[in-house]
């Protein structure tokens, strides 16, 4: 069996990661392609399922989810779309054979799409009923601004936190060259990514196009507020904005920074990684009595903000 990967060329980074990491299978054989080459890597003799960048699965894609099929002999493609299966295996013994079928009902339950441009991948993701219960995002600071010399750091590794994120950087953004985001929430990649790509000013109304997506949900603002959104005032992250669109390559991962392999992952350029309170929040990887060893294992030059 394959599986066939499509390209989605104006998939959200957020979204794409955090739809491939749940994206969970056994299938050895994996192609990516775009949409147009699909026909020309579909198996003769094979099964192949199609997926779109861009899809949930709510359970493993693999052997399990085909079994629940239950016509799979008997018919050479189901589904269209995002996502389908097509069965090119074996003879054509079956003389009830069909040639297509759309999925049922049950079956179109197994996944969700979430959709082909910025707007529907944000509210289908939003919306989604299996996001984990802590996924909040930060629209407001909600810590002091950390003071630290100044170096001249080109790499960044954050917690997703939007506007306080990039107010740290605001004395060492000129020579920053990557940044990655790690965070155990997606609506908190997915605000990070959609302020850095798409903010322009007015904040408020910024966030209150989010809210309305479906981010309400999962705001950290005093919903029982008369207006909840009275606090939020224009931030000054404009040049670092401008910085980060024009030289920056730019990762949104889903997942603990606090992983020995994120440590790893730090090159050897001087990097700054901003933590923002995660040993004082239990989403880590690492045990509390851990916390030293951490520290203790990271290279000379990476400094930390806690
Ligand atoms: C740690 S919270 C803290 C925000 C603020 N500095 C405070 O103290 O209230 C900021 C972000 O970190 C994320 N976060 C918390 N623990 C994390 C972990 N171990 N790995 C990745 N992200 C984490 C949260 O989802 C949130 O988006």
């Amino acid at each position: 069996m394959i599986l066939i990967k499509v390209k989605n060329p104006n998939i959200l980074n957020s979204v794409k990661d955090y739809c491939e990491q749940h994206l969970l299978h056994g299938i050895e054989t994996v192609i990516e392609c775009s949409a147009e080459e699909v026909e020309s890597n579909i198996p003769q003799d094979d099964l192949c399922i199609v997926v779109t960048e861009g899809t949930l699965f709510h359970d493993h894609l693999d052997e399990d989810f085909l079994k629940s099929i239950y016509d799979l002999d008997m018919c050479q493609q189901i589904g269209s779309g995002p996502v389908y299966i097509v069965n090119n295996q074996g003879q054509m013994t079956s003389r009830y054979r069909m040639s297509t079928r759309e999925f049922s009902k049950s079956e179109n339950k197994m996944f969700k799409f979430l959709g082909y441009n910025k707007k529907e991948q944000a509210k289908n993701l939003l919306e989604f009923d299996r996001l984990h219960p802590r996924s909040f995002y930060y629209p407001l600071a909600t810590s002091k601004p950390k003071q630290f010399q100044r170096k001249n750091y080109s790499n960044y590794i954050s917690v997703a936190n939007g506007v306080e994120s990039l107010q740290r950087l605001i004395n060492v953004y000129q020579d920053i060259k990557t940044i990655t985001f790690y965070d155990i929430s997606i609506t908190a990649l997915l605000f990070t990514e959609l302020l850095i790509k798409s903010y322009n000013g007015n904040y408020r109304n910024f966030v209150e196009v989010f809210d309305k997506a479906g981010g309400r949900k999962w705001t950290t603002l005093d919903v029982d507020s008369a207006d909840m959104y009275a606090p939020l005032s224009d931030p000054d992250i404009m040049p670092i904005l401008e910085h980060i669109r024009n030289n920056c390559e730019v990762n949104y991962c889903i997942g603990d920074i606090t992983r020995p392999g994120v440590v790893k992952s730090f090159s050897t350029r001087p990097t700054l990684v901003n933590l923002s309170n995660v040993f004082e929040y239990s989403h880590n990887f690492i045990r509390r009595e851990e916390k030293s060893l951490w520290y203790n294992s990271l290279p000379v030059n990476v400094d930390v903000l806690s």
